[in-house]
């Protein structure tokens, strides 16, 4: 694995839209533990079931479902070149137990991941939670607010249904910032002392952030 991106930010920062176009761009997996956690959901399996009982409450699930979805997800075929984790991981503890996995089944354990963490004050983040929609059949994701659609409900992009996050209200906004605040922003202390970590703008435009998030790996790369 050669090519190893991780996203860390509160939620609503913008880590699903600019890593859907990095993995498009960059030919590498977007591995979003919040989308497959949500799968797991919408299965009805009993991991699922447990999944729900947190992510409705704004918490995280527990390390071991997220390592064992992790680790399956990085043996499959299309990581062996690198990968992008978008919303993984999210504690101190996730952080160890990534270095784990990847001692166990990276190949290339001298090229450290280049950690991106977006940057964003709160306050501008819950009215994009609360105005975000999402194609159920392709993943695209919309701001009601920002973006203008000639239908609300279709993705203008296949045509599939937008729907609307169930943890996409204020009140559980609320919990999933604390639960941010408490155990993913110590991360980036953790990252800045190991020299990963590469902070971007996220309150800026959509293509700006990507313009800069590329520039950032384009120079990661040369140093
Ligand atoms: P997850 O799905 O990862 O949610 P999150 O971290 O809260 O982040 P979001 O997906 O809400 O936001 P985002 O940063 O991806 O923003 P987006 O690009 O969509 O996790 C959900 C839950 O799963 C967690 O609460 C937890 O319970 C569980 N979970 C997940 N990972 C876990 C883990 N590792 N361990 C344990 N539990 C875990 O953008 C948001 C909106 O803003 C959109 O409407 C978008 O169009 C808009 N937007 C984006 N960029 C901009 C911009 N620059 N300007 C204006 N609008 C913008
Ligand atoms: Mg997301």
């Amino acid at each position: 694995m050669k090519q190893k991106y991780i996203f860390i930010g509160p939620p609503g920062s913008g880590k699903g839209t600019q890593t859907k176009m990095l993995s498009k761009d960059f030919n590498l997996p977007h591995i979003d533990t919040g989308s497959l956690l949500r799968d797991a959901v919408a299965s009805g399996s009993e991991e699922g079931k447990l999944a729900n009982s947190f992510m409705e409450k704004g918490q995280l699930v527990p390390i071991d479902v997220v390592s064992r979805i992790i680790k399956n997800r990085l043996l499959k075929d299309d990581a062996k070149e690198g990968f992008i984790l978008d919303g993984y991981p999210r504690s101190m503890e996730q952080a160890y137990a990534l270095d784990e996995i990847l001692k166990e089944i990276d190949s290339d354990r001298n090229i450290e991941p280049i950690v991106f963490y977006f940057d964003v004050a709160e306050e501008k983040l819950v009215e994009r939670l609360v105005n975000r929609r999402s194609c159920s059949e392709c993943g695209a994701i919309y701001n009601l607010k920002t973006m203008t659609l000639e239908n609300e409900n279709i993705c203008p992009k296949c045509g599939g249904k937008l729907t609307k996050r169930e943890d996409d209200t204020e009140e559980v906004a609320i919990k999933r910032f604390r639960t941010y605040f408490n155990e993913t922003a110590p991360l980036i202390d953790l990252y800045t002392k190991r020299g990963q970590l590469v902070k971007l703008d996220a309150s800026l435009d959509i293509n700006t952030i990507y313009k800069n998030l590329t520039g950032a790996i384009k120079e990661y790369v040369r140093s």
